[in-house]
Formats: C-alpha cells, sequence, structure tokens
C-alpha cells in the first residue's frame, strides 16, 4: 500500500477517540466555555442523544479555563479539534478586560484565526416563547473579522487614545456577496445594507460600495441602505418588516442583540460563524456568574446553535423534533428555567424537552427548514 493510502491511518487521534465509543456519523468539537458553558453542553449532549443522531462530540477546553490550566485560552488541542472536525459548537469564553494582548478576546481570535467571515444570526420568534413580537423571520449578516474589532489601539498623548476602524474591500465583497447568495440560497427577498456612512464617509462608504457592486450581482433580490440609528428605531417599530440585514463588525453585535431582545433574548438566536473550512455554531449569552453552578441557566442558549448544527449537518428531522419539543415546552410554561417565566432547574427543563420529543414531526412545518 502506498504512503498515501496509508495517510489517514496516521491521524491518529481522532480514530482512537472515535473507536472507545463506536463509530459515529458526525464528530463534532464541542467547546462549553467559561461559568455556565459545562452545564450547558451537559445538557445539549442529553438532548442531541436523545434524538438517535449518530453524532461524538470531542469536547475541548478554551476560555478563562484553558488558560489556567494550559496557559492559553485557546490550546492547541481545541484548534486541531476543529480543524480536523470543521465543525464546532462554542459557549461563551470571558472577555478580559483590559489593554494587554493576552486580554484580547478569545472569542475573537477564534473568528480571525479561523476566517470565520460571516457571523449568520437569524432572529426568528418560536412557538410559546414569551416575546414583545411575533412574525419575526429576520436575519443579521455580520462581517466578522475587521471593523473596530481589529484590535488596533494606541494612546497618542496621555488622556488621547485611538482606535482604528480598520474597513477593506475585500472583506467587505466577501460578506456582501455571501449575504445576496445567503438569500438567493435560503428563499430570501430582500437584503438590506446597515452603515452608518453620513459620518464615516470613508469606511461605511467602501462597505456600501461593495454591497451595491453585489446588489447589481443579484437582480432578484431587492436591496435597500438604512443607516443605522435609523434602523434599529424600524426595528424597535416593526421587525416583521426586515429580511436579511448585513453590515460591519460592531453594528452586527449591537443589532443582533437588539434582534434576540426583540423576540424574547439570548436564547432564540443561533450565532452561526462561517468560514471557507469550518463553521463553529455558538451560544450568544453573556457571563451569566451568578448562574454558575446552579442548574438555573436557561439551556436554549446553546440548544438552538446546536439545532442550527444539526441542520448543517443535514439532520433535519432532529432539528425539527428539537424544536418542536422546546415548543410543546414553553407553550406549557411549567418546567422552564426562572427567565422563561418558570421554576425549573436547567436539567429539568431539559427533562421536559426529551419527554416532549415527538417522534416524528410534520415537516411542513418549517419547509424551507429555515434556522
Ligand atoms: C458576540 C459577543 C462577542 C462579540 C464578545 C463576547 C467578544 O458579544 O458574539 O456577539 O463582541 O462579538
Ligand atoms: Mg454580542
Amino acid at each position: 500500500m502506498s504512503g498515501k493510502a496509508l495517510g489517514h491511518l496516521k491521524t491518529g487521534r481522532p480514530a482512537s477517540f472515535r473507536a472507545d465509543r463506536g463509530p459515529k456519523k458526525h464528530t463534532v468539537t464541542l467547546i462549553p466555555g467559561d461559568t455556565i458553558g459545562d452545564e450547558l453542553a451537559d445538557a445539549v449532549e442529553r438532548v442531541v442523544a436523545a434524538t438517535g443522531v449518530s453524532l461524538g462530540w470531542e469536547r475541548c477546553l478554551g476560555g478563562q479555563k484553558a488558560l489556567a490550566r494550559h496557559g492559553e485560552s485557546l490550546p492547541a488541542e481545541l484548534m486541531e479539534s476543529v480543524r480536523r472536525n470543521k465543525v464546532a459548537l462554542k459557549g461563551h469564553f470571558t472577555t478580559p478586560l483590559g489593554p494587554n494582548p493576552e486580554q484580547e478576546s478569545p472569542s475573537v481570535r477564534l473568528r480571525k484565526l479561523l476566517d470565520l467571515f460571516a457571523s449568520v444570526r437569524p432572529a426568528r420568534d418560536l412557538d410559546g416563547m414569551t416575546s414583545r413580537y411575533s412574525g419575526v423571520d429576520l436575519v443579521v449578516v455580520r462581517e466578522n473579522t475587521e471593523d473596530l474589532y481589529a484590535g488596533i489601539e494606541h494612546e497618542i498623548v496621555p488622556g488621547v487614545v485611538e482606535s482604528l476602524k480598520v474597513v477593506t474591500e475585500a472583506a467587505s465583497r466577501r460578506i456582501a456577496r455571501y449575504a445576496f447568495e445567503y438569500a438567493t440560497k435560503n428563499s430570501r427577498t430582500s437584503v438590506t445594507a446597515v452603515h452608518k456612512a453620513n459620518i464615516m464617509k470613508m469606511s461605511d462608504g467602501l462597505f456600501l460600495e461593495c454591497c451595491r457592486e453585489a446588489a447589481g450581482e443579484f437582480p432578484s433580490i431587492g436591496y435597500r441602505e438604512l443607516i443605522a440609528d435609523n434602523c434599529i428605531m424600524q426595528l424597535v417599530l416593526d421587525p416583521a418588516k426586515f429580511d436579511v440585514l448585513v453590515m460591519g463588525n460592531m453594528l452586527g453585535d449591537i443589532i443582533s442583540d437588539v434582534c434576540a431582545g426583540l423576540i424574547g433574548g439570548p436564547g432564540t438566536m443561533p450565532g452561526i460563524n462561517i468560514g471557507p473550512e469550518v463553521t463553529v455554531f455558538e451560544a450568544i449569552h453573556g457571563n451569566a456568574p451568578h448562574l454558575m453552578g446552579r442548574d438555573l441557566a436557561n439551556p436554549l442558549t446553546m440548544l438552538i446553535p446546536a439545532v442550527a448544527l444539526l441542520r448543517h449537518l443535514g439532520e433535519v428531522e432532529a432539528a425539527d423534533r428539537i424544536m418542536a419539543a422546546v415548543s410543546a415546552v414553553l407553550t406549557a410554561r411549567g418546567r422552564v428555567t426562572p427567565d422563561l417565566g418558570g421554576n425549573a432547574h436547567t436539567s429539568g427543563m431539559i427533562d421536559a424537552i426529551i419527554a416532549a420529543l415527538p417522534d416524528k414531526v410534520d415537516m411542513a412545518a418549517n419547509p424551507a427548514g429555515k434556522e
């Protein structure tokens, strides 16, 4: 046998890892992250196992816990696992406050290292979720690598600092085109470019030019532009009017949280980070240190990204069954965590979701297979 033919055996670790648990159809890197991450990762593992999907998790330490143990927040083992499996589910990493390079947000670093150039955050109101609006079905497409997140800051003289907003034609073209491709593939009808080019004439101006160029290449998708503050007001007045929105990194961070809030909070919206090689599904909740170790965190914050991950893997039926169970539990109200108006523990809410898993689902409920 040639050396090339034996090549796959030399990758070693994953093969032995899988052999312990029996062969699985999918292997996914699971990065619970800090604070409530482990509790939520356990919850997700239980629900996915209950669907019977053949999926093995490679749990990797990342964030503050990894920093304490290995001296780095994104250890080589984590990076290798994500690159090998090409798909990961990630919890929240605490971002240290402070100006030193080692205090850079590990979440942002991960996005840059893996070239996760697009952050896709769909906002659809969930059946049974108490929220301000219904009929919301929009998607925030956020540039994920530059803008104010370039992290280039300096002190000019004491008392005067600068943070650079870096906008490149290459990254703007890529995200603009991605938004239109996403709209086309997902039967969406319009893209709104959100900007502040009236003030940042060069940076957001360049971004807008790239959006217009992409719009010209996709004549069947509607296109409009909205200045960010007006856009946020319109979203709060009537979010059902929006379809796909595309914007830079900083506005995307803010507007995606606004949209999650409109439909019931961070447990409603998955963060999907897309790169040329790897896709990282992410919980968008914050630190929640007060909930740590108390079995009280809302498990939907990691379960909703896990459902998006199942769709990405082609496990559409399992995804739909979980969503049907989530809706049933939300609608019944009793067995949900306190933030959702109930008095259940995380584990109790997961028990309820597993008990409510239907054998089959009516695929007509979500014919487009939307996240
Ligand atoms: C998000 C978060 C991150 C961001 C933080 C944790 C670095 O708010 O994913 O929206 O600012 O992008
Ligand atoms: Mg955010």
